[in-house]
């Protein structure tokens, strides 16, 4: 071979390689340290993927069927400290904190976790209103308690998974007052704020999503929303402002009760007299 034909194999292998790369997204787990990624065509593969059924579908808003490996299989049975939850980080700055119990759960009479994997062969529909599907990596549940587990527990387009120490621990400004009671309503609106809107939005902050603003600083909403309009906009922000761009989801009923809107607004009024830094 002359070397410049050698020259033109080398360059179409080099492009070869870039263009697989580029064409199979992973997923990238870190569990206590240990790190792995995973393409879809690996966990596609593995003898533990099923076809599982979700009734309720979250971001698909029916009952959908995906190919599917256990959670629990790939996050192994690593000691953590008590409290770690997994971070899941998506490829648009949402970032759900995600108990350690809940997605290592398999007793279907609860919830169970499953990443599902789009097969590139088979592409997933598009989100309702959004141009791109919950692909490639999605985490959905099933078992017979599935429809309590709340609506920003259930990331897509999931970039890595992550150990992590409980949000409270690994960002102490989010913290209320030690002294508090466990029965006072801020420190349950806390619970319900890490669930639901940590996931987009930083406070004095602390907190790993990139998609929404600081509900802290420089100002608290409860210090320029009329408090019925704060209400009104966290149940459907739609019904008090709207255009093409808007991100920020409708919370129903069942996602978010009045009284837990109520308990959230009561922590963020709370932590408006505990800003950090500007
Ligand atoms: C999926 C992401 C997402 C979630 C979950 C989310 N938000 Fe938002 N939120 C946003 C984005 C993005 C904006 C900016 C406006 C927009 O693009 O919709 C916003 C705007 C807001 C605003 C208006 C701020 C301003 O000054 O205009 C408030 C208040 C708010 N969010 C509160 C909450 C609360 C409380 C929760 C939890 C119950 C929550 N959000 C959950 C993404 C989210």
């Amino acid at each position: 071979m002359s070397k410049r034909v050698l020259f033109a194999v080398l360059l179409l292998t080099l492009g070869v390689i870039a263009h697989c790369a580029a064409a199979q997204p992973m997923i990238e787990l870190r569990i206590g340290g240990k790190i792995q990624s995973f393409s879809q065509g690996a966990l596609l593969a593995r003898p533990d993927a099923a076809e599982i059924h979700v009734p309720r579908d979250v971001a698909y808003g029916t009952s959908t069927t995906y190919r599917a490996v256990p959670l629990a299989d790939l996050l192994g049975g690593a000691a953590l400290p008590a409290d770690s939850v997994l971070e899941a980080r998506a490829t648009d700055g949402f970032a759900a904190q995600l108990p350690m119990d809940l997605v290592r759960n398999r007793d279907p009479a609860t919830a169970v976790a499953w990443l599902a994997v789009e097969d590139p062969a088979q592409p997933w529909p598009k989100l309702p209103g959004k141009p791109v599907s919950a692909g490639p990596f999605y985490l959905v549940w099933v078992g017979r308690e599935a429809a309590s587990v709340r609506s920003e527990q259930w990331p897509y387009q999931i970039a890595q998974l992550a150990t992590q120490p409980s949000p409270s621990a690994r960002w102490p400004v989010l913290g209320v007052d030690p002294a508090l009671p466990a029965t006072d309503p801020v420190r349950a609106g806390q619970s319900l704020f890490i669930t639901q809107c940590l996931a987009c939005h930083r406070l004095n902050h602390a907190g790993s999503a990139d998609t929404g603003p600081d509900l802290n600083v420089p100002m608290n909403p409860v210090e320029y929303f009329q408090p019925a309009a704060l209400h009104r906009y966290i149940r459907n922000p739609a019904s008090v402002r709207d255009w093409p761009g808007r991100t920020m989801p409708a919370f129903p009923p069942d996602q978010l009760s009045d009284r837990e809107i109520d308990l959230i607004v009561a922590y963020l009024a709370y932590m408006a007299q505990r800003k950090v830094g500007r």
